[in-house]
């Protein structure tokens, strides 16, 4: 067959625009990848995937390896997180659909037991404000009142604020090991206790901490073994090291999993019985994390927690010894967050954000978060989250001066001061149609054509002070310009 372009051609462009991406590996980017900074892990899960490349995770009738590999994935992360034989679970395509499925299941576990219908009623989804947005997704997928209980200044809720919320509408309490903003670990032995009591099922969000909190010293109970928890989300593509696409939602009771599943025999199709959201499905990322977690083994990822564990206790030591940053609260896993210490003078703080655009000046991918206000009108500040991998522990010696040398660049300098962009935003009526997105994303100097811009703080700092929906829909459209055809 004659090809439009030549295969060199075509891996020629692919290079070239994998070149000008963040870097995947080496411990530049902190957050996003999960390097282990082991080169032979790579290349077994490049090869599982080879393999499976063909293979229709949609029906493991037909292809048997899927069935194997996700019982295998299934039987490690259910043993690691303490769940016994009532336990099941589910291999999804990442984090945010395992908290999507146990939604859906929740919600529908409660709709069967107060006899209604999908949409004929809003129950509560209840949990701490730096809950993964997931849930907003979920909740606003599925037809859940979102109930979202303010944290303390250290990022973490306090047991009461949920329990307080606890009730008949209740479909879900939702706790984080931990919460991705500020790594907080929540409440989960109180929590869980008082929702056991009134038969509210809770749902322990450790997609980021599932694979490495186990190999944690000295924490509370957070998994399976706290009676009351019914379900966890663990991804295997955070600190299971895997290619993304591969995550576990574990649900303790059959009777209750099997509401998570989809199946008719009401059309002249095959019979469609889903577990997850999707139908076709790849193979490869569930092979891929087949692959890894058996040549880890239990061992393996003890091993790199700890390294990753050592690198983080370096880093926030770093963090400690500048003047004008701190750490916000007491993080819990391989991930913190940064603010700027309002203890000291003016002059001498550190805004994290300028900061974070500052290391990034010299090559470290820092991920900026915006402060909130929240639901009592208390005020969470705005930070810069560094999630760190075992592969972190080799590069310590260039990114710690790096962090220390950006702060004293920029020691004293505000962050940028967008009331004058905001004042001349011209009056709207609702919400502005595309055009008039993208030319406000112009105004703002973040070009509504799709360029994206090369300092991340004026960005969050106008996404922070906009009315939420309007920020939303600047958002999408920022988004849905990058891949509008040129
Ligand atoms: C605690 C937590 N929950 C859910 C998610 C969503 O996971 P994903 O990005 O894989 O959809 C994340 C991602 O960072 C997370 O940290």
């Amino acid at each position: 067959m004659r090809f439009a372009e030549s295969s060199e051609t075509i891996l020629a462009r692919l290079g070239a625009l994998r070149d000008a991406d963040a870097p995947t590996h080496g411990g530049h980017v902190l957050s996003y990848v999960y390097d282990p900074g082991v080169a032979e892990l790579d290349a077994l899960a490049a090869e599982a995937v080879r393999m499976m490349q063909p293979v229709n995770g949609l029906d493991p009738t037909t292809f048997g390896s899927v069935a194997v590999l996700e019982r295998e994935l299934i039987g490690f992360t259910r043993e690691l997180l303490n769940g016994d034989d009532d336990v099941v679970g589910t291999v999804t395509s990442g984090g945010t659909e395992s908290c999507l499925l146990a939604v859906k299941t929740a919600r529908d576990a409660w709709l069967a037991a107060h006899g209604a219908e999908p949409g004929t009623a809003r129950p509560r989804l209840v949990a701490p404000v730096t809950v993964h947005a997931a849930f907003q997704k979920a909740a606003h997928y599925f037809g859940l009142e979102l109930d979202l209980a303010p944290v303390l200044p250290s990022g973490v809720v306090q047991a009461a604020e949920l329990i307080a919320r606890l009730g008949d509408d209740v479909a879900l309490v939702v706790v984080s090991a931990p919460s991705y903003p500020h790594a907080g670990l929540d409440p989960v032995v109180e929590v869980a206790a008082a929702a056991e009591t009134q038969g509210i099922p809770v749902h322990v969000d450790a997609c980021i901490g599932g694979l490495a909190l186990p190999f944690w010293p000295d924490l509370p109970d957070w998994d399976f073994r706290v009676p009351g928890v019914t379900s966890i989300s663990a991804d295997l593509h955070k600190y299971g090291y895997a290619p993304k696409g591969a995550s576990v939602l574990l649900q303790r009771g059959r009777d209750r999993q099997r509401l998570q599943y989809f199946a008719t025999a009401r059309w002249p199709g095959y019979p469609v019985v889903n577990s997850t959201l999707l139908g076709s499905k790849s193979g490869g990322p569930l092979a891929a994390a087949w692959a890894i977690v058996h040549a880890l083994g239990r061992e393996g990822f003890a091993e790199l927690a700890a390294q990753t564990r050592e690198a983080t206790l370096a880093l926030l030591e770093t963090i400690d010894g500048i003047e004008g940053l701190r750490v916000v609260g007491e993080p819990t896993g391989p991930l913190f967050s940064v603010a700027s210490d309002d203890a000291v003078p003016a002059e001498r703080r550190v805004d994290p954000h300028v900061w974070a655009d500052a290391a990034k000046g010299e090559g470290w991918i820092l991920q900026t978060q915006p402060g909130l206000v929240q639901a009592d009108g208390s005020h969470l500040p705005h930070t810069t989250h560094l999630t760190v991998t075992p592969v972190t522990a080799s590069v310590l010696d260039e990114l710690q001066p790096a962090l220390v040398r950006a702060a004293d660049a920029v020691r004293g300098t505000p962050r940028p001061d967008i009331s004058a962009l905001l004042g001349a935003l011209p009056p709207l009526q609702g919400l502005p149609d595309s055009e008039t997105a993208a030319a406000l994303l112009g105004g703002f100097g973040i070009g509504g054509s799709g360029a994206l811009p090369d300092e991340f703080a004026p960005l969050i700092a106008a996404i922070e002070a906009l009315p939420a929906p309007l920020a939303e829909r600047l958002l999408v459209e920022l988004l849905a310009r990058l891949v509008e055809p040129r």
